[in-house]
C-alpha cells in the first residue's frame, strides 16, 4: 500500500510549534505492507484524514510520543473496515471515524484499536467524519470544565477549529466567552457564532479591554493553545480561582511567570489537559454519550468542519507545508 512514512526517531528534543516549511524534511512516500489486524483491531481502507496541529508537532518530534522511523504518519480519519480481529468482528464493513494512536492514518489502509473507532452516522459526510474525535471530544471535554462551574471562559487561538467549536457550544449551553484571536478579520465571523466578546491580542488596547470584559463576565476558566507571555497576562488579570488550562503550545516559546503570589493567595490553578488521557480515564457509557452528541451537532449543522485546503495522500510529500499555509480551516487528505 502507499503510505507517507515517517524519516525520523523518537522526539527532536525541541518545541518549535505546528508550523512545516518543506514536509520533505519530516516525510517520505513509501510503499508498505497492509497491516494485519489483531485480536481488538481492525484495518480500515482510508476515506479521509485531517492534519491537526498534533500531526505537525509529531512529524517533528515534539508531541507526547515518540515517533518510529519508517512508521506512517497521521492520527485522524475516516474509512471503512475491512478486516477485524477477535473481538472486533461488529465492526467490519462499517464507514468509521478514528483515531490511529499510534499514529499511520496516512496511509491507504490503516490499523486501529477498535475502541479508537466511531461508527458513523450516514448524514454525516466524509469530511466532517475526518474530524471527528481529536477536536469536537476535546471541545465537549474542555467546555464542560467550565460548564460545571457555571463559569464564563476566555478561549485563545479562537479562529481555530476547536475554538469555532467550543464558542458555538459554549453559547448552545448559555455559558459566556470571551475569545481571542490574533487578526482582526476573525472577529466578526467569532461574534456571529456566539462568542460574547472577541479581542485581538495585537491590538493597542488589547490589555485594557481584556481586562474590562474580566471584570464584567469573570471568567474562571482559561482554555488556552498557545501558551505565550500573552496568555500569562491573561490568566494574571483573571480573577480569583480562575484555572489555566494549557492544551496546546501554538506559540512554541514558553511563557515566564510573573504572578507566583495569585497560586498561593488567589487559588489560582495552572493546569493541562490531554484528550488522550479524558479518553482513558473516562468512564465507557460518558464517552458514548459525548460521542452521541458530537455526532448529532454535526449532523443537524451546529458544528461543521471547515476545509482550508484538500490533497492527494500521494502529494502529501511534496504539498503538505503549502496546504497548511491558510490557517483558517483544516487541510484535507484524501485517497
Ligand atoms: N490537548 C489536546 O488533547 C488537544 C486536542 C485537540 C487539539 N489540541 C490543540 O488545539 C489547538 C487548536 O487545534 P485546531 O485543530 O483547532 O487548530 P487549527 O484549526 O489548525 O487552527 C490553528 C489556529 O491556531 C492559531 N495560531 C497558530 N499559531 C498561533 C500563535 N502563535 N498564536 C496565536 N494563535 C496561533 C491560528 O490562528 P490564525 O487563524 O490567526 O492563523 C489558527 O486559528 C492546537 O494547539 C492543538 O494542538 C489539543
Amino acid at each position: 500500500m502507499f503510505a507517507v512514512i515517517l524519516k525520523e526517531d523518537g522526539y527532536s528534543g525541541r518545541a518549535t510549534g505546528p508550523r512545516i516549511e518543506n514536509a520533505a524534511d519530516w516525510l517520505e512516500a513509501a510503499e508498505l505492507p497492509v497491516p494485519e489486524a489483531g485480536a481488538g483491531q481492525v484495518v480500515i481502507k482510508l476515506k479521509a484524514a485531517s492534519v491537526n496541529p498534533s500531526d505537525l508537532h509529531f512529524i517533528k518530534g515534539e508531541n507526547g510520543q515518540p515517533r518510529v522511523k519508517g512508521a506512517a504518519a497521521g492520527f485522524e480519519g475516516c474509512g471503512e473496515v475491512v478486516e477485524a480481529g477477535a473481538g472486533a468482528e461488529a465492526l467490519l464493513g462499517k464507514r468509521v471515524a478514528f483515531v490511529a494512536a499510534a499514529a499511520g492514518a496516512w496511509a491507504e489502509f490503516v490499523l486501529c484499536e477498535a475502541m479508537n473507532c466511531i461508527p458513523l452516522r450516514d448524514d454525516i459526510s466524509d469530511a466532517d467524519g475526518a474530524a471527528q474525535i481529536v477536536n469536537p471530544l476535546t471541545a465537549m471535554a474542555m467546555v464542560d470544565i467550565a460548564a460545571q462551574g457555571k463559569s464564563a471562559l476566555v478561549i485563545s487561538a479562537a479562529a481555530s477549529q476547536l475554538g469555532k467549536l467550543m464558542i458555538g457550544l459554549a453559547r448552545d449551553l448559555g455559558l459566556e466567552t470571551i475569545a481571542l484571536v490574533r487578526r482582526a478579520d476573525a472577529m466578526a465571523s467569532l461574534k456571529a457564532l456566539g462568542a460574547t466578546e472577541v479581542l485581538d491580542v495585537t491590538s493597542a488596547d488589547f490589555t485594557d479591554n481584556f481586562t474590562k470584559a474580566s471584570r464584567a463576565l469573570k471568567p474562571r476558566v482559561f482554555l488556552d493553545a498557545v501558551a505565550d507571555q500573552t496568555s500569562e497576562q491573561v490568566f494574571a488579570n483573571m480573577p480569583n480561582g480562575a484555572r489555566w488550562v494549557i492544551y496546546g503550545n501554538l506559540a512554541g516559546t514558553p511563557p515566564t511567570l510573573t504572578q507566583l503570589g495569585q497560586l498561593i493567595f488567589m487559588d489560582k490553578q495552572i493546569e493541562g489537559f490531554w484528550l488522550t488521557k479524558w479518553m482513558r480515564t473516562t468512564p465507557p457509557a460518558d464517552q458514548m454519550r459525548v460521542v452521541g452528541e458530537v455526532q448529532a451537532r454535526f449532523a443537524d449543522g451546529r458544528w461543521r468542519t471547515d476545509i482550508s485546503a484538500r490533497i492527494k495522500l500521494r502529494d502529501v510529500v511534496s504539498g503538505l507545508a503549502e496546504a497548511t499555509r491558510k490557517t483558517d480551516g483544516k487541510v484535507l487528505i484524501e485517497v
